[in-house]
């Protein structure tokens, strides 16, 4: 198959552009698109067969449950068949935007989108073309992040293609997404609500709105539950994280560097602004950015992971965070990408 990469405006999206995606989208065919996250791969979100072919597409287990894009909130009322008001309120408050909420499904959902569950998780992007997209095919769509199954969730349309190319019709081009990370997971129905995906809405955030808010104990150490039990994010070189406090870090790593650069082990470190003229500049080093701009580093981590592929390292030092929000994010996706944690005090 011939993927076709489409340039397109991220904020006043070409019609003509959308309406051959949205195109593919009606006949049952899929089409990778960006949206504020990172891409995703969607198809029509009631059609069993376009599903499937995501799925395909992806080398997804065909257990794992897809969320489901919407535009407006004459969908949600579509796709979900009941509705709490507090989830509304939540829903009204943040969408659109990088928040994934779960409801009781309605039948217009395919059961292959949920994996045969009775619930379905939704979210209403905030990208201009993404929500485009949906108003063009005049359907929810379904669409997971864009990647081969296991590999770190594309940022831009290059890693689409460098991960799809040859198994799917179409990428549209919008440039690099915003928040470089996948939208939070929240699990509204139980007292008190769970997240179970951190992301760039944080538990902070969602304090003032939900009060007390858990994480899912699963996602903090090792993944098990729906999508949570999959090997995830993860580089092709074994990813060894150190976390500590900042100092101590890079006393940590700096040993840890020179020993497999001395079994002559292609060795990346991947670090931050801080701390880059640390480390020998021999070495293979990339800053993932400012410790202080900690949504910079959830942005860029992705890109640095494939970046780390693409330089053929044999192992991947990371440096670990501490701190709450976005951190904890941070810290959620590198746990997953990692083959070892360090721990060093
Ligand atoms: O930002 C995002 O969420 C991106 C963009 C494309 O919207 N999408 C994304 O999809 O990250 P995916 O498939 O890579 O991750 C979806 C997550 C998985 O962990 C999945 O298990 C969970 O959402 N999920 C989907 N449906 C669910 C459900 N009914 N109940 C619980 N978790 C669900
Ligand atoms: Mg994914």
């Amino acid at each position: 198959m011939n993927t076709v990469m489409l340039k397109v405006d991220p904020l006043n999206p070409e019609q003509n552009t959308i309406n051959k995606a949205a195109k593919l989208i009606q006949d049952g065919e899929i089409v990778a698109f960006p949206t504020e996250t990172v891409y995703g791969l969607g198809a029509d979100a009631g059609n069993d067969r376009a599903v499937r072919r995501i799925f395909e597409a992806k080398g997804r287990p065909q257990d794992n449950p897809i969320i489901v894009h919407i535009a407006t909130f004459d969908q949600l009322k579509e796709v979900a068949s009941e509705i709490p008001s507090k989830v509304a309120e939540i829903a009204y408050f943040y969408w659109p935007g990088p928040l994934t909420l779960i409801f009781k499904k309605s039948d217009r959902v395919s059961d292959v989108t949920t994996a045969g569950s009775n619930t379905v998780a939704v979210r209403m992007p905030s990208h201009p073309v993404a929500l485009a997209l949906i108003n063009a095919s005049h359907r929810p769509i379904a669409a997971p992040s864009a990647n081969l199954s296991g590999r770190p969730s594309p940022t831009t349309a290059q890693h689409v293609l460098a991960d799809l190319a040859g198994r799917i019709p179409m990428i549209l081009d919008g440039g690099a997404t915003v928040y470089g990370i996948e939208s939070t997971v929240v699990d509204v129905s139980v007292e008190p609500a769970v997240i179970l995906r951190p992301g760039p809405i944080t538990r902070e955030d969602l304090a003032p709105l939900l009060g007390e808010v858990n994480m899912h104990s699963k996602s903090v150490d090792r993944p098990v539950a729906p999508g949570m039990k999959y090997t995830h994010y993860a580089p092709k070189a074994p990813l060894i994280l150190v976390e500590s406090k900042r100092n101590s870090v890079v006393d940590k790593i700096k040993p840890l560097a020179e020993m497999y650069y001395s079994q002559g082990k292609r060795t990346g470190i991947l670090c931050t602004d801080e701390t880059f003229d640390k480390y020998p500049d021999a070495m293979i080093k990339i800053s993932l950015g400012s410790r202080f701009y900690p949504y910079t580093i959830a942005k860029n981590l992705y890109a640095c992971l494939r970046r780390m592929d693409e330089l053929e390292v044999d192992m991947i030092l990371a440096e670990g965070f501490t701190g709450d929000g976005i951190f904890e994010t941070i810290m959620n996706r590198l746990r997953k990408a990692s083959s070892r944690i360090v721990l060093n005090s």
